[in-house]
C-alpha cells in the first residue's frame, strides 16, 4: 500500500486498527478466563463487548470510506499481546498474574488511544465528520476502559501482589 497523501494514512491506520481490534476480541476471553480478580474478569469483559463494537464501528468507516474492511497486520499489537501472553505463562502467582495482565490490558488501552487520537486528527482534517463521530466514541470507551483498569490498579490488585 502506498501513502501518498493523509487520505492514505488514514485507511492504512483504520486497516491497523481494524485488524488490532479483531486480534483483540480473539484474545480479551482468554485473559478473562485467566483472571483471578473477579473485578479484573468483569472489566475485561466488559471490554470485550466494547471492543466488538468498536470493530462493528470501524465497518461502517471501510463503508464510508467505500472499501472492503480489511485488515492490515499490525505488528505492534501483535507485540502487546504477546508480551501479555508471556507473563500469563510465567506469572507462578495468581495475584501476580492479574497484576501483570492488568498492565498488559493497559498497554493495549494506551496504544488504542493513540491510534484513535491521530486518526480523530486526521478524519477531521479531511472533514469525515461521520467516521470522526464514530472514532470519537471508540476513544470514550478506550478511555473509560484505561480509567477502569488504572482504578482497580490503584486498588487493591497492585498490592495483592506485592
Ligand atoms: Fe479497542
Amino acid at each position: 500500500m502506498s501513502l501518498k497523501s493523509i487520505d492514505d494514512l488514514f485507511l492504512h491506520g483504520v486497516k491497523d486498527l481494524f485488524y488490532a481490534e479483531k486480534k483483540l476480541v480473539q484474545t480479551l476471553p482468554k485473559m478473562a478466563k485467566k483472571a483471578t480478580s473477579t473485578e479484573l474478569k468483569q472489566a475485561i469483559e466488559q471490554h470485550l463487548g466494547e471492543t466488538q463494537d468498536q470493530v462493528e464501528r470501524l465497518e461502517r468507516i471501510f463503508v464510508l470510506l467505500d472499501e472492503t474492511p480489511r485488515g492490515k497486520k499490525c505488528p505492534a499489537m501483535d507485540g502487546l499481546i504477546e508480551e501479555g501472553k508471556e507473563i500469563m505463562e510465567e506469572a507462578e502467582d495468581d495475584d501476580v498474574l492479574d497484576a501483570g495482565m492488568l498492565a498488559a490490558a493497559q498497554a493495549v488501552e494506551h496504544y488504542e488511544i493513540a491510534r484513535y487520537g491521530t486518526l480523530i486528527a486526521w478524519g477531521e482534517e479531511l472533514g469525515m465528520s461521520e467516521a470522526v463521530q464514530l472514532l470519537k466514541e471508540s476513544l470514550k470507551e478506550e478511555k473509560n476502559a484505561d480509567k477502569l483498569l488504572s482504578s482497580l490498579a490503584e486498588g487493591n490488585l497492585n498490592r495483592k501482589a506485592a
